[in-house]
C-alpha cells in the first residue's frame, strides 16, 4: 500500500482566514483527493499556530486571553475550510496536549545529542513574522522588510540551536529532490551557502509557548514550536510506530515568505534530532493584489466566503487550482476570475454535459448510448491521464487541469464535426458519436473531481451512473469504454451557468 502525507502551513490565529490561505488549502486539498482515487493510504493535515508574541498582543488588543483568540480564530479557519469542501483528515491546533508533549520530545533530543545550548542574544525583531532581522534586512532604517512598519529592539538570554553545525547535511537534502519548483530549491541552498548562523529557539520575555522542559521561564521560540506540528499529527512523540509509517511520505505546501524555515530550519531540527527531513517541500509565490502580498492590502477583507458566494465553491477552486502555478507569484483579479469560470465551467464543460444531455433526448430516447472502442477521443483521452497523473504528482494542478480541459474542447470539436443533432434519431451513428461524448464525460468527472467536489458528482449523476466519481479507483477507472450504456441521462439546468462580470461584482 502506497502512503501520501501532505500538509499546508497551519495558519496564526490574529488574522481571519482569506483568499491567501485558501489557496495553499484548496492545492494541498486537491492533491490529497487526487492520492485517494489513486488508492492510496492518504493523510491530509491542516491546523492553526496558536502561541507567540503575536497572538498575545492580538489577544490584548481583543481584550481576551490568548486562549479565547485562539479558540475563536481557529473555529473561523475549520469553518472557512468547511464551506471550500476541504476534506482535511486532521485539524491540529498548536495550544493541543499532544502538540505539547511532542515539541518537548523533539527538542530535548536536538539538546541531547548535543545541537542546543545556551547564551543570550539582541536584535530587532517583527512580531508580524515572529523573526529577527539585521541591521542590512531592514528599510529605512527600522521597518520589516516583509511588513514595512517598525519593529522592536528585544533582548533577552536564549537557546541556540547550533544550525551552523549542519551546513552539510542540509546541503545534502537539498540536493536530493526535495524542494519544488528549482528556482525555490536554489534560494534555500543560497541561503545554507551564505553561511548559517545558530538560531535561537526561546524566549522569557512571553510565557504564551510551550515551556522550555529543561529551563522553567523560557518558553519555546514559536516557530520551533510551530514546525513541529507536522510530526506531531502523525504520531511524533506518542506512537512511534505510526510516526515512522507516515514521515517517510511527508511532503508540505508553504508559501514563499516561509521557505527558509521549512527548507532550512525544520530539515535541521530534524537531522539534529536524529530524525529524517521531509520528502518534499513545494513552494508557492504569492497571490497579489495591485502588485501588493494579498495579506499586506486591506483586501484581506476578501474572506473565501464572498467569492463562493459570486462563484460557487467549484468555481472558486477551479480558479485557484487552474490559473496559480507552484512558483511565481500571481495577481489575483476578479474579473480573470469571472473570464475563466466562463470559458472552462461554463462553455467548456457546462455546454458539452448540457449538449450530450439534449441529443440524447431528441435523438436516442434519453438512453445513453455506449462509447466506441476505436474512438478517435480514445487516445486523446490517454493522453490526458498520463499528463494528468505526471502533473498531479509535481504538485502542478494548472497543467493537470489542462490536461482534461484539452479533452473536453477536443470532444466539443467532435461533436461540431460529426454533427449528431443532425442525425437520424435512433441510428448507429449519433449513437457511437454521443457514446464517446459520455465515456469523455464520465472521465473528466473522475480526474476534475479533486478540483470540482460538487460538479463532478452532477456530472456523474446526469449522464446516470451511480456511486460517485470520488470512488473510483485510477488508473483502472481512467481506462477508455466503461460508460456501460443503457442509462437515462437526465436533461438539468445547466451546471455552470455562465456570468456576467456585473452579476458577479
Ligand atoms: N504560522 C505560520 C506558518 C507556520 S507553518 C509551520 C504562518 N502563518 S500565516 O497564516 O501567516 O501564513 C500561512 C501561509 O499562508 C504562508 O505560507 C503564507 O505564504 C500564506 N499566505 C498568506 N498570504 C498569502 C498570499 N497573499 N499569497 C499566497 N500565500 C499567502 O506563516
Amino acid at each position: 500500500m502506497t502512503r501520501f502525507y501532505v500538509t499546508t502551513p497551519i495558519y496564526y490565529v490574529n488574522d481571519v482566514p482569506h483568499i491567501g490561505h485558501a489557496y495553499p488549502t484548496i492545492t494541498a486539498d486537491a492533491v490529497a483527493r487526487w492520492h485517494r482515487l489513486l488508492g492510496d493510504e492518504t493523510m491530509f493535515l491542516t491546523g492553526t499556530d496558536e502561541h507567540g508574541l503575536k497572538i498575545q498582543r492580538a489577544a490584548e488588543e481583543n481584550g481576551v486571553t490568548p486562549q479565547e483568540q485562539a479558540d475563536k480564530t481557529s473555529q473561523r479557519f475549520r469553518d472557512a475550510w468547511e464551506q471550500l469542501d476541504i476534506a482535511n483528515d486532521q485539524f491540529i491546533r498548536t495550544t493541543e496536549k499532544r502538540h505539547h508533549v511532542a515539541v518537548q520530545e523533539l527538542l530535548s533530543r536536538a539538546k541531547a545529542n548535543g545541537f542546543i545550548e545556551k547564551g543570550s542574544y539582541a536584535g530587532h525583531y517583527c512580531v508580524a513574522c515572529e523573526a529577527y532581522y539585521i541591521d542590512d534586512d531592514l528599510i529605512d532604517g527600522n521597518n520589516c522588510p516583509i511588513h514595512e512598519r517598525p519593529v522592536d529592539w528585544l533582548e533577552e538570554d536564549n537557546y541556540f540551536f547550533k544550525l551552523s553545525a549542519l551546513e552539510s547535511e542540509l546541503t545534502e537534502w537539498l540536493n536530493s529532490d526535495t524542494v519544488f519548483p528549482e528556482g525555490k530549491r536554489n534560494e534555500a541552498l543560497g541561503i545554507v551557502k551564505l553561511g548559517l548562523d545558530d538560531v535561537s529557539i526561546s524566549r522569557t520575555s512571553i510565557d504564551w509557548g510551550i515551556p522550555v522542559p529543561w529551563d522553567d521561564g523560557h518558553v519555546f521560540y514559536v516557530w520551533y514550536d510551530a514546525l513541529i506540528n507536522y510530526a506531531t499529527a502523525v504520531g511524533f512523540g506518542n506512537d512511534e510506530a505510526e510516526f515512522g509509517k507516515w514521515w517517510e511520505q511527508s511532503h508540505h505546501i508553504i508559501g514563499k515568505d516561509i521557505l527558509r524555515f521549512h527548507c532550512v530550519y525544520w530539515p535541521a531540527m530534524l537531522i539534529a534530532a536524529g530524525l529524517k527531513p521531509p520528502k518534499q517541500v513545494h513552494v508557492s509565490g504569492f497571490l497579489l493584489l495591485g502588485g501588493k502580498k494579498l495579506s499586506k492590502t486591506g483586501l484581506t477583507q476578501i474572506a473565501p466566503a464572498d467569492l463562493v458566494e459570486d462563484f460557487g465553491v467549484d468555481g472558486f477552486r477551479y480558479h485557484f487550482l487552474r490559473d496559480v502555478s507552484f512558483g511565481p507569484d500571481s495577481e489575483f483579479s476578479y474579473e480573470g476570475m469571472v473570464s475563466r469560470y466562463n470559458s472552462d465551467l461554463a462553455n467548456t464543460l457546462g455546454n458539452l454535459l448540457s449538449r450530450v444531455a439534449t441529443v440524447v433526448t431528441k435523438k436516442c430516447d434519453g438512453i445513453g448510448p455506449k462509447p466506441n472502442p476505436d474512438s478517435p477521443l480514445r487516445p486523446i483521452a490517454e493522453q490526458s491521464y498520463r499528463d494528468a497523473a505526471v502533473a498531479w504528482d509535481q504538485f502542478q494542478s494548472p497543467v493537470a487541469l489542462e490536461a482534461v480541459w484539452n479533452l473536453l474542447r477536443e470532444t466539443n470539436a467532435y461533436l461540431e464535426r460529426n454533427e449528431p443533432w443532425k442525425m437520424e434519431a435512433g441510428s448507429t451513428e449519433v449513437a457511437t458519436v454521443l457514446g464517446d461524448a459520455l465515456e469523455v464525460l464520465r472521465l473528466a468527472a473522475i480526474l476534475a473531481s479533486p478540483a470540482l467536489t460538487r460538479g463532478s458528482t452532477a456530472i456523474w449523476q446526469t449522464i446516470g451512473l451511480s456511486g460517485s466519481p470520488e470512488e473510483q479507483q485510477l488508473p483502472a477507472a481512467a481506462e477508455w469504454g466503461q460508460y456501460p450504456g443503457g442509462l437515462a441521462v437526465a436533461k438539468n439546468a445547466p451546471l455552470f451557468p455562465r456570468l456576467k462580470v456585473e452579476d458577479a461584482s
